[in-house]
This record gives structure tokens, C-alpha cells and sequence, in this order.
């Protein structure tokens, strides 16, 4: 065996998970205050500010958006120490602000990252249709099929009635045919009013209670959810889907294909991927951050590409001591 196989290698995630555990403890500060906006700040500041440490020299591919609107994590800013690893980052510091403006279920604080070059830019598309399925899934379903026939083969490769599957779609007015269409196959529907990089990864956790995701959701929260299904061995396909016109012409002369199919690898290159999120309110993926007289507590999932190892970690954090040592705040 050669030295390169014994060695373990740098698991990123495992410090990244700092990063959205941050975030996630910002972030929960806000839970069900109805500001969504004021949420989402703390978060990111709270997640740049951990970045910083990380040693890597990564660019941010996916992040709050261009320079003149986002201070920070903007899409192109360099993060972390500037020493090897060239990386490619994509954030949400809070993916679900209105769930955790409202105190709902189901957000979490997630970050993905990959070696350079290798993660997808979306671009000026801000949408994309989505199909997600855990390991047995993998192989078998086609976002290009109809819904019945994905149903009907997911049903046999995990040796279950199409009736016993649950499929989980985001409560929106477009998805009205949709949901029909899975009606119509027996299948059950679990509808979340946001959150859809959380509902695609549940779709891989055994006992989640939810097996395939469809329908249309944000491109950005696509390429995340991918970094993580590699890890977990599920599939996700993707299909660009403009808004209107003008967000058709741009993609078109950019250069982005509308018909093609994205698949894992489309969307992240390289199994050199890692994964990291932490639950800001309970829901299906994940605990929500959790207050007690002995101190807050988070979970995360921590994720690595190339070795498939997924990591259920939780944390004790003391906020009496943060509060002396780190810039964030976490209670109050
Ligand atoms: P935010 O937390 O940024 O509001 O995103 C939540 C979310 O539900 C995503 O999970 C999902 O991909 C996207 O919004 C769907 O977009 P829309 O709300 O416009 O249908």
C-alpha cells in the first residue's frame, strides 16, 4: 500500500462546520422576530467572519449575490487565508430566512466547498427544476421522464408501493400541475413552504420520512444540495429554468445550455467536495439551535466527497466563553 492511500487526508469539512454553526447561532437569535432581512445579516457576518480563519484560498461561486449588493460573501470574493487549497465556495448562511423569521420549521445555515474550477456557476439563472433521491434512487430515475414513471421506479429499487413514497415539493403556485401529477401516481406529498436544499438531503437520510424531491427551486441551493448528495451517494439532476425572456436571452448569450440535463457532475466536478450544515429550526434534516441553562446546543451534518463519510455532530457551546474570545454574538 502506498504512503498516499495510508495518510489520512484534511477533512475540510470538519472545520468548516464551524463556519455554519456560526452562522446557525447568529442566525437563531432571530427565530420568529419577522426579519428576515436582519436574520440573514447575522448570519452571513457571523460566517465570514469564522471563514476568515479556515486556511484555504477559495473564491466564492455562489454567495449573497454580485459585489455592489452584498458586502460580503459576494460572488467573487476571496476567503480564508490565502494558503493551498484553491478552493470554490458556495454559501447560504440561512437557507429558509423566512422560516426562521417565522420561527419555522426546516432552516438551515450551509456551506459547500470544492477544489477550483469545479463547481458550477449558474450564472444569471436563478431557477432550476430539481429532482433528488437518495442511493437507491440513483441510476434509476430521469428528470426528463414523467413524474409517474420516476415514481413507479424509485417504488421498485426501494421494494415499496408508489403509495408508501413520500415526495417532498415546495408549496408554490407553479407546482400546482405537479402535484397533481404525484397525486394522481398514489404517491404522498410532503409540502414545505421553503428550504429545499434540507427536503433534497432528507430525501438520502434513512428514516427521514420523505424519499424524492421535485419541482422548482433556487439554482444556487442546487449546487449545494449537490456537494452533499455525492457525498451521501443519492442523485440530483437539475434543468436551468429562465424566469422570462430576458433572463433566457442572458443565459443564452452566456453561453449556458437551456436544455441540458445537470448532473452531479455538471454541477460539482470533482468528488474533492465537502459539505457542512448546521439546523437553525428543527425540522426533518436537522435540530434547530437549542437553549438551556448549561448553554446552547446545535447539530450538524458534516459531509466528504471523496470518502463518502457523513457525520452527525453535535455541539455544547458555552456562550460565556465565545462571548470573550469571538466577534460573533451568539446569545443575547
Ligand atoms: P431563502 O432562505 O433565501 O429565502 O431561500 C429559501 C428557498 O425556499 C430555497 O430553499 C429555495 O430553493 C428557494 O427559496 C425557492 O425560491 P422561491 O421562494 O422564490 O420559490
Amino acid at each position: 500500500m502506498s504512503d498516499d492511500l495510508v495518510r489520512p487526508e484534511r477533512n475540510l469539512a470538519l472545520e468548516l462546520v464551524r463556519t455554519t454553526e456560526a452562522a446557525a447561532l447568529a442566525g437563531a437569535r432571530f427565530m420568529g422576530r419577522g426579519d428576515k432581512i436582519a436574520a440573514d445579516q447575522a448570519a452571513v457576518d457571523a460566517m465570514r467572519a469564522v471563514l476568515d480563519g479556515v486556511e484555504m484560498d477559495g473564491i466564492v461561486v455562489i454567495g449573497e449575490g454580485e459585489k455592489d449588493e452584498a458586502p460580503m460573501l459576494y460572488n467573487g470574493e476571496q476567503i480564508g487565508n490565502g494558503q493551498p487549497p484553491m478552493t470554490d465556495i458556495a454559501v447560504d448562511p440561512i437557507d429558509g430566512t423566512t422560516l426562521t423569521a417565522k420561527g419555522q420549521a426546516g432552516a438551515i445555515a450551509v456551506i459547500a466547498v470544492a477544489e477550483r474550477g469545479t463547481m458550477f456557476n449558474p450564472g444569471p439563472c436563478v431557477y432550476m427544476d430539481k429532482l433528488a433521491v437518495g442511493p437507491e434512487g440513483a441510476g434509476i430515475v430521469d428528470i426528463r421522464l414523467p413524474v409517474e414513471r420516476n415514481l413507479k421506479a424509485l417504488a421498485k429499487a426501494k421494494r415499496v408501493d408508489v403509495e408508501n413514497l413520500t415526495a417532498i415539493v415546495l408549496d408554490r403556485p407553479r407546482h400546482e400541475p405537479l402535484i397533481n401529477e404525484i397525486r394522481e401516481a398514489g404517491a404522498r406529498i410532503r409540502l414545505i413552504s421553503d428550504g429545499d436544499v434540507a427536503g433534497a438531503i432528507a430525501c438520502a437520510m434513512p428514516g427521514s420520512g420523505v424519499d424524492i424531491l421535485f419541482g422548482t427551486g433556487g439554482t444556487p441551493e442546487g449546487v449545494i444540495t449537490a456537494a452533499a448528495l455525492k457525498s451521501m451517494g443519492g442523485d440530483f439532476q437539475g434543468k436551468l429554468w429562465p424566469r422570462n425572456d430576458e433572463e433566457r436571452d442572458a443565459a443564452i448569450a452566456e453561453g449556458y445550455d437551456l436544455d441540458a440535463i445537470l448532473g452531479l457532475d455538471d454541477m460539482i466536478s470533482t468528488d474533492n467536495c465537502f459539505f457542512a450544515a448546521t439546523g437553525i429550526t428543527t425540522g426533518d434534516l436537522l435540530e434547530g439551535v437549542k437553549y438551556t441553562a448549561a448553554g446552547i446546543t446545535t447539530q450538524s451534518l458534516v459531509m466528504r466527497g471523496r470518502s463518502g463519510t457523513v457525520r452527525l455532530i453535535e455541539a455544547h457551546h458555552k456562550p460565556e466563553k465565545l462571548r470573550n474570545m469571538d466577534a460573533v454574538e451568539y446569545d443575547g
